[in-house]
């Protein structure tokens, strides 16, 4: 087991822990950290069936009472009900400003359980136990949460530091394989910004991630964590440098909302986001290495798709984008790649934006 330690500006910092089948030693640490005899553990019903009794018995062998509180599985759960239940249940259960709410599950748990510790009592401790690769590679570091509103995702939210991330690569085991791809698209992501060596390290282990190979899991998780770590710890806020974590999330976001939300993934989305932003990078001329085939390659491999839904309307996805992008008077920014491992900010003219989008979508 390793460990790290942030330092946020905002004087608080946080700990990442990560290992495999280290229940204990999060007990331990949970004993360790409070003079509370409880806590609370925020699920849901898929989690709860592998890994909710394994927990709270360790807890309890520590002397840690564990209040359970499980929450109906998946996105459309990620919402201010479901926090606001979750609220209830705290005090119901007289759960104190001391005891710490821990979260066990993927993004959707940790975004409502880690709103919830930030607002109940104004903020009690908080520890997530990540268990998707989405979570653990990207969603678990920065210190943000969301819930969705009918109007859109994430539009409810706070910024709120973990005191401990544990993260316990065993639990991938039970994760569908469509799943661990959404969570390898976040990695190859993080690969394209900083990192081209990640990017050949992924290529060159694909059947081994496929086959959450314990050791291999820790260094990819690894190496995401300090991307992400390096960039968020510059921009805590996000009032600036996260800009780079944005790489195909313009154009995936837009995929998506043109979908509706069910045609794609969000992590699909984002695969083929980042295809259109290498096209355009070229055509605006700023693209140096074009690394398309090794995308497409990584895409195949782990079965996320390479070409854009036919059914998607064009109009709908120019749409979306003109209707997110803040538009100053310079015109629409976006996140576009230079070479592996590197990417920059561009500015589109308002009255480029539709040739710009179009020409995007050519081929992919
Ligand atoms: N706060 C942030 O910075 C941040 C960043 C990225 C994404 N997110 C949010 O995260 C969410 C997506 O996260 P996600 O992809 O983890 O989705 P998710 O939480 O819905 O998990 C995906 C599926 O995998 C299941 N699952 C999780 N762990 C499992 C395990 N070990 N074994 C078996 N099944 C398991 C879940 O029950 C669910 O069905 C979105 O709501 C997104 O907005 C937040
Ligand atoms: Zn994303």
């Amino acid at each position: 087991m390793e460990s790290q330690k942030l330092q946020y500006s905002r004087a608080t910092s946080s700990e990442i822990i990560l290992g495999s089948e280290i229940f204990k030693e999060i007990a331990a640490r949970v004993h360790r950290s409070r003079t509370a005899k409880k806590c609370a553990i925020v699920t849901n019903d898929v989690v709860n069936r592998w890994y909710l009794q394994p927990l709270s018995a360790e807890l309890r062998s520590r002397g840690v009472k564990a209040d359970e509180i499980i929450i109906p599985d998946g996105e459309k759960f990620k919402t201010f009900e479901t926090a606001f239940s979750i609220i209830n249940r705290l005090c119901e259960l007289e759960i104190d400003k001391d005891c710490p709410i821990i979260s066990l599950g993927g993004g959707v748990v940790g975004d409502i359980a880690g709103f919830v510790a930030s607002v109940y009592k104004r903020g009690i401790p908080f520890i997530q136990i990540p268990t998707s690769l989405l979570a653990m590679v990207d969603a678990c570091v920065g210190g943000k949460n969301g819930l969705n509103l009918n109007s859109g995702k994430n539009l409810i939210g706070t910024f709120y530091q973990p005191m401990l991330t544990a993260i316990d690569v065993s639990v991938l085991k039970t994760l569908p394989l469509s799943q661990l791809s959404y969570g390898m698209a976040e990695a190859i992501k993080h690969g394209a910004i900083a990192d081209s060596a990640y990017i050949r390290f992924i290529l060159k282990n694909t059947e081994d991630i496929k086959s959450r190979q314990t050791g291999l899991m820790q260094r990819l998780i690894r190496r995401s964590i300090h991307i992400k770590k390096s960039i968020v710890q510059e921009d805590e806020l996000d009032t600036g440098h996260r800009y780079q974590l944005n790489l195909g999330h313009t154009f995936g976001h837009a995929l998506e909302t043109a979908g509706s939300y069910i045609r794609l993934h969000h992590g699909e989305a984002v695969g083929l986001g980042m295809l259109m932003a290498l096209r355009a990078s070229a055509t605006a001329g700023i693209l140096e290495e074009d690394y398309t085939e090794i995308l497409r390659q990584l895409f195949n491999d782990f079965n996320l798709p390479q070409k854009v839904p036919e059914e998607l309307e064009k109009k709908e996805i120019l749409n979306t984008i003109t209707q997110d992008k803040k538009k100053s008077h310079e015109g629409y920014t976006f996140v576009l790649p230079v070479k592996l491992g590197k990417v920059i900010l561009h500015k589109v003219a308002p009255e480029q934006i539709g040739a710009f989008i179009s020409d995007a979508l050519k081929n992919i």
